[in-house]
């Protein structure tokens, strides 16, 4: 008689899906789900269905993943890319077209993203071109639409948004020169024949992936990454695929909360005292998008009042924004230390609890990020990017019980549904 743990290793050979991340109960949702849609009679009729109908394997697969995303999701990645493509790839090259990767782009709000990104930073439309590829054949129909509801737009900078969409009802149309620079793929990350034939890529964001998958598949996809990637291009994951990265050929770029890396061989980092290399300061006006402030990084610590995305993105309070600062240049010690006599001097604070709970998470500090998201939650059990963060943490842990749980509290705070 076939079990669910059959259908598990089925999903773990073609996707890379471990069960261990999103535990069973998960996995055999998803096949009763399949079983009741093709009216099979249990799990072995629908095993000879899945194995004899073309398509069907696919339909089970979009049944199984895990979508989340929305618009500049940890968007100090797009702010780092946009500044390096603006400010050092495009003096270099006066011809020829800058190549970047979204793998995997689910509904697409990652790529539109890197193309508004771009856009907004002054990148001509025509020296640039985003590849998008996703195993979710629903989620690619998706993206391809480009109609978006609240729950894509997160946070509380979306000046984006009245800059690259229009309104659509109670939803928003993006506008066609974002779409025509993102090319959508179906590919599977873990296919063999994946991306054979490739030029490789100035930038690839592979975020929020990873983290599926267990370690020896984690392996093999950082693999194929390296391959799709040219040797000096710039490699964004996921918050809390950032430590996996550091046991490969690979350095952090110390472009705090971008997480952001390179090959070994090329990345700027200097190795030898440790000390982070800072953007050069860019002009370009931005207006309306969260990408790279028109102010550089490196002058923002010393500005009594400075611009700073990170701060954006986590919810500045008055007396954080050098923090942020520090953080943001890749200082994280400095950062620590002076959250905590934050603390000291002006009791708790969600944002620095927060701050340090995402600086313990990207230097792999899992069970200290965890206390400190948790703090968060505690003094604001509505802070959406706390409950997102933990949500991802827990599910590295194996909790994927509890993981799921905050990914519903995250969801009800998105909708104004309280947590
Ligand atoms: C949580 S979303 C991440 C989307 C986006 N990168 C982000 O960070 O917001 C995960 C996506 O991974 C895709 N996925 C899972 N396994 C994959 C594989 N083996 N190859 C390609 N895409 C995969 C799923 O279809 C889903 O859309």
């Amino acid at each position: 008689m076939t079990t669910v743990a059959e259908f598990a290793n089925l999903l773990h050979k073609t996707m890379g899906l471990s069960a261990d991340t999103v535990g069973l109960s998960f996995i055999e949702s998803a096949v009763k789900t399949r079983v009741s849609a093709c009216k099979s009679k249990d799990l072995q009729d629908y095993w000879e269905h899945v194995h004899a109908c073309d398509g069907e394997l696919q339909e089970l697969i979009d049944e199984v993943i895990v979508p989340e995303t929305w618009f500049f999701r940890d968007r100090e990645a797009f702010a780092a890319m946009a500044h390096e493509a603006y400010n050092k790839w495009l003096p270099a090259h006066p011809d020829g077209q800058l190549r970047l990767l979204s793998l995997p782009c689910a509904t697409g709000e990652e790529p539109y993203s890197m193309a508004m990104a771009l856009l907004a930073a002054g990148f001509p439309g025509s020296r640039f071109r985003i590849d998008a590829i996703d195993i979710s054949v629903r989620m690619l129909k998706r993206a391809g639409e480009a109609v978006y509801g609240r729950n894509s737009f997160r946070g509380k900078n979306l000046e984006f948004r009245d800059r690259f969409f229009e309104p659509v009802g109670s939803e928003f149309r993006l506008a066609d020169a974002v779409r025509r620079q993102v090319h959508f793929h179906h590919g599977n990350l873990l296919d063999p024949r994946f991306a054979p034939d490739t030029t490789a890529y100035d930038f690839i964001f592979c975020r929020n992936v990873l983290i599926y998958f267990d370690r020896a598949t984690q392996d093999r996809a950082v693999h194929v990454l390296t391959r799709l990637l040219k040797a000096d291009a710039f490699l964004f994951v996921g918050p809390s695929e950032s430590g996996l990265m550091l046991n490969h050929d690979f350095v952090s770029e110390k472009l705090a909360l971008a997480f952001a890396f390179r090959k070994k061989a090329h990345a700027s980092l200097d190795l030898d005292t440790g000390a982070a290399r800072l953007p050069k300061p860019r002009r370009a006006t931005v207006r309306g998008v969260p990408g790279p402030a028109a102010k550089p990084v490196a002058k923002r610590v010393v500005r009594s009042r400075p611009v700073a995305t990170i701060a954006q993105a986590a919810g500045t309070q008055t007396g954080l924004d050098e923090i942020f600062g520090f953080a943001n240049q890749g200082r994280l010690s400095e950062a620590l230390q002076r959250c905590e006599e934050f603390l000291r001097t002006r009791g708790p604070s969600v944002q620095a609890y927060h701050l340090m709970g995402l600086v313990h998470d990207a230097t792999g500090m899992h069970q200290e990020a965890e206390q400190y998201y948790r703090k968060a939650l505690y003094l604001d059990p509505g802070h959406h990017e706390a409950l997102v963060h933990l949500a991802f943490l827990l599910e590295k842990q194996g909790d994927a019980a509890g993981a799921q749980r905050l990914h519903r509290r995250a969801k009800r705070v998105n909708t104004g549904g309280g947590a």
